[in-house]
């Protein structure tokens, strides 16, 4: 076998990929290191997953050890030691094994798949500058072709500049990824838009015989290191008006000066609130990245003035991209930059490296607050989490109990109206503390609330019995397929309708303001 073996390793090619290969598994790993579930603590990267990372690197050095003294030792390529065949077969093995690990990692990171690959993306440039270091040290002097030498040297000049071009400038064709989404705050309508590299956003519009130009700013200094943009407008200068949005691409923020591209600048949005007593709403929830089938389930679901985003856009908020392009973008391609949204932040958003920035790039004061659609009162509650803070999930970085027992207690500040009120949720369930669940339901009852909109379990039910007050779970995906809700809104009552993908009826149901169901 050892004979064998040493013929087989005797092929330099061979080593040369083992060692290609034991580099790429770690890399590999460590791209998918923040949303893969293929081990139990692989979530927080410790325990096994973080031995078994350096375990590849270890793996990989050697390959590459034992790859240079094949190509720079002819007498050990020759006449190699007893041992090295056994070495040499282990490491292929464990490469194998780390390749396919790795390689099941990627596929295994489902709708975290282009995180990962951004990841990886990211670290390519530590892949290249190990492996060009392990050519240029071991391999390069051993290629005795004149030619062969020339053609690899101009190869690496050639890519050695691009890689230093791109450092400087980016190669990202700078644009807007959509229309832009406008939030209804409580207080005021944010526009969120996200550009394709980071820069500057403002909004333009005239009202009352003025043109303001409002920049995306915090205390006079224009934000230049985002791609999510938000500007907030008074409700009286946007409702009925039209507007358009622009973007200055920043390069780089110094010191003194900066380094800047190209504006760019949207068509105009005439942007309309509902403001009649008939009003049909879009619910949307639990997307998780399915943005494609969700898109396919609101081509089918008839006219709508606004939407009800009911949270959990992805697995977690781990940067800014998955923001980018899952709430804003997805907000701004469902409304056309024309109509209010509302969101509600799903568990799934309280999760991340950027969970804590969100509501600042939304240009949100609050996940919980109160607003008014055509005459009707929408609560906003955000349940955050549903499990408690110490759960291992949260790396010690939740304090989302205390975050809740501040919103009941905002919940309880509110005076009843006249009007028609309803609660809009991700959860149900509101909270994980018994008491904060019963303060909810009580002060529900005392507002004179007609119905809970929520999501959160992947099905669509309107449930008459469950919770306190009846309560409607808008569908979300699941089992390839997805839900999306149309309820609208009448002196008469609240008219629940559901379709799949497919256009199918999923559920068509009317509940009368006093919250019983009448059809
Ligand atoms: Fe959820």
């Amino acid at each position: 076998m050892n004979v064998k073996a040493q013929k087989f390793f005797s092929h330099k090619a061979v080593t040369f990929l083992v060692s290609f290969f034991a580099a790429l598994a770690p890399m590999l790993l460590w791209a998918c290191r923040t949303t893969s579930f293929i081990f139990v603590d692989k979530v927080l990267f410790i325990g096994f997953s973080q031995l078994l990372f350096w375990l590849m690197v270890a793996n990989a050095v050697f390959a590459t050890v034992l790859a240079a003294l094949r190509w720079r030792l002819p007498s050990w390529a020759l006449q190699p030691p007893k041992w090295s065949a056994i070495a040499e077969c282990v490491t292929m093995v464990l490469t194998a094994v780390f390749a396919i690990v790795g390689i099941a990692e990627i596929i295994g990171t489902g709708e975290g798949i282009g995180m990962a690959f951004r990841e990886a993306a990211e670290m390519t440039p530590v892949f290249i500058a190990y492996f060009l270091v392990a050519v240029f040290a071991f391999f390069f002097p051993s290629v005795g072709n004149k030619k062969a030498r020339i053609a690899i040297l101009c190869i690496a000049a050639v890519l050695g500049a691009f890689g230093a071009l791109f450092a400087i400038y980016p190669p990202v064709y700078y644009k807007f990824l959509s229309d832009p989404v406008v939030i209804d705050t409580g207080s005021d309508y944010s526009v969120v838009f996200a550009t394709s590299a980071e820069g500057t956003g403002y909004v333009e519009y005239e009202y009352d015989g003025k043109t303001y130009k409002v920049y995306d700013e915090s205390d006079g200094r224009i934000n230049g290191t985002s791609t999510i943009h938000s500007v907030n407008i008074p409700y009286e200068h946007l409702n009925n008006n039209t507007y358009r949005v622009g973007s200055m691409r920043v390069f780089e923020v110094y010191a003194y000066g900066g380094r800047n591209g190209r504006t760019i600048e949207s068509e105009d949005y005439s942007f309309a609130s509902p403001s009649t007593e008939d009003m049909s709403v879009l619910c949307i929830s639990d997307w998780h990245t399915r943005t494609k089938a969700a898109k396919q389930s609101i081509e089918n679901i008839g006219e709508y003035g606004a939407v009800i985003m009911l949270g959990d856009a992805a697995s977690c908020m781990d940067t800014e991209d998955l923001a980018a392009e899952y709430i804003v973008s997805f907000g701004g391609d469902i409304t056309g930059g024309e109509i209010p949204v509302i969101f509600a932040r799903g568990n799934h958003e309280t999760r991340g490296a950027y969970a804590a920035e969100l509501s600042e790039a939304l240009g949100m004061d609050k996940f919980y607050y109160e607003t008014s659609f055509g005459g009707y009162r929408l609560i906003v509650l955000d349940s955050a989490e549903d499990k408690t803070d110490d759960n291992v999930e949260f790396g010690g970085l939740a304090d989302y109990s205390a975050y809740r027992y501040r919103m009941i207690d905002w919940f309880e500040s509110l005076q009843a109206t006249e009007q028609k009120t309803i609660v809009i949720c991700h959860s149900p369930t509101i909270a994980v503390e018994e008491d904060i669940i019963d303060r909810a339901y009580a002060k529900m009852e005392e507002l004179g609330a007609s119905i809970v909109l929520s999501g959160h379990y992947h099905y669509c039910a309107l449930e008459e019995d469950k919770w306190p007050l009846i309560t409607y779970i808008d569908g979300g995906h699941g089992g390839g397929d997805f839900i999306a809700s149309r309820v609208t809104f009448s002196s008469d009552g609240i008219d629940l309708y559901a379709c799949n993908k497919s256009g199918e009826e999923v559920l068509h149901k009317q509940v009368s303001w006093d919250g019983t169901v009448t059809k």
